[in-house]
């Protein structure tokens, strides 16, 4: 067989993995992947911007319904447009994964 294809259908079918699938959502590392510190910071308790919310330590359940909530625009205040364009990188259970995290911080 010509390994050139070989080593392409291996590659192609690497690609073709889906990304975290087989990780039990963690929290943590969620919101590293989805961008999220880029604007809430490191740490969830230093934004980027003072009219960004920190959002360490917050309740879960809370927390889980705001993202859900700016997610399908039922929040849709003055800054909810800044958060609402990454809310599709992350599923109902990735949020709630975050949520748990976050309320342990
Ligand atoms: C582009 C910047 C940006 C990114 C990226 C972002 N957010 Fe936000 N986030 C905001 C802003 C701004 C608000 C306040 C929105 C509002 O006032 O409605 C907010 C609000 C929130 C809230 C509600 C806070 C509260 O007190 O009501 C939570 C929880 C949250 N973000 C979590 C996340 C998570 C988790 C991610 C990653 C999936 C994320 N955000 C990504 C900017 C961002």
């Amino acid at each position: 067989m010509n390994t050139k294809l070989l080593t392409g259908a291996l590659f192609a079918a690497a690609l073709a993995m889906p990304v975290g699938n087989a990780v039990a959502a963690d929290g943590a590392e969620l919101y590293k992947t989805k961008t999220c510190f880029s604007c809430h910071g490191k740490d969830a308790k230093t934004p980027i911007m003072p009219v960004y919310p920190k959002i360490a330590g917050q309740n879960a359940a809370y927390a889980a319904q705001q993202m859900k909530d700016i997610k399908s625009g039922a929040r849709a205040n003055g800054m909810s447009a800044a958060m609402k364009g990454v809310m599709h990188l992350v599923s109902d259970e990735e949020i709630e994964a975050i949520a748990q995290w976050l309320s342990t911080l």
